[in-house]
């Protein structure tokens, strides 16, 4: 492995599985229960906007409590160890990165812990619901809304993700079945890059074949281990 500096991480479902929370594509996963065109979609909260909060009211209800588990440890560990350029971009919306020690976190998909006002575009801490049209606390108009972003909308922080890529030394993916652009582009533009790219995931990805390496496993064996290995252990 050449000589690493700067590190881009791409997390997905599959990191937050151990933590108890549903992944979406994989047996038993939360597209298997609901159809994200009904419920997670721009033209669906377009249609039936009390459909969808109902339904993110109900997601932020059940990840509010969950605790992270050794793979999100370990990135925590390598947040604060390594001298390095890291970051962490997460397609998750749970807090577990944070829960678990890391800083350099980015939330591509939004995240649970805020709410977005499209009126007036304030970004407020949210452990409420939305359902119940609640006033925005900024500027009280009922627009508030899961701070999360829906298909058809456009991902937050490319301006910093694909920078970050550019300068990369290891592109590393973890829990995440490649399905979902642009987060499954991030490692063919890695590889045009030259970076080197390295796949930590319970089973193949749609994905799996553009990586130099792939390791299959659990992310709470997986990623310990890796960056047991990185910090040179
Ligand atoms: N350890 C490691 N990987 C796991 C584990 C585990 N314990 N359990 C499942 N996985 C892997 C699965 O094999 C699968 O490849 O995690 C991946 C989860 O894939 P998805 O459920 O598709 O989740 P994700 O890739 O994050 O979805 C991307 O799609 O619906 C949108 O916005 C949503 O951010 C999400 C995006
Ligand atoms: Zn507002």
């Amino acid at each position: 492995m050449n000589s690493i500096n700067n590190i881009v991480i791409l997390t997905g479902a599959g990191i937050s599985a151990e933590s108890g929370i549903d992944t979406f594509r994989t047996a038993g996963g939360l597209w298997e229960k609901y159809d994200p065109a009904e419920v997670a979609s721009a033209e669906a909260f377009a249609r039936n906007p009390d459909k969808l909060l109902a339904f993110y009211d109900m997601r932020r209800g059940t990840v509010g409590e969950k605790e992270p588990n050794p793979a999100h440890h370990a990135l925590g560990r390598l947040d604060a160890e390594w001298q390095g350029g890291l970051l962490i971009v997460t397609q998750n919306v749970d807090n577990l990165h944070e829960k678990g020690g890391a800083s350099r976190v980015l939330h591509m998909h939004g995240q649970h812990r805020t709410a977005w006002c499209p009126a007036c575009d304030a970004r407020p801490e949210w452990s409420g619901t939305f359902a119940d049209r609640p006033p925005c606390p900024a500027c009280g108009s009922p627009s508030l809304r899961p701070d999360v972003v829906l298909f058809g909308e456009m991902p937050y922080h490319l301006d910093q993700i694909y920078p970050a890529l550019r300068a990369a030394d290891l592109f590393v993916s973890i829990g995440t079945s490649g399905a979902v652009y642009p987060a499954a582009g991030f490692v063919r533009d890695a590889r045009d890059l030259g970076v080197q790219t390295l796949e930590l995931n319970l089973e193949r990805s749609d994905g799996s074949h553009w990586f130099d390496e792939t390791r299959l496993g659990p992310a709470s064996e997986l990623v310990p281990a890796w960056v047991e290995e990185l910090l040179g252990g």
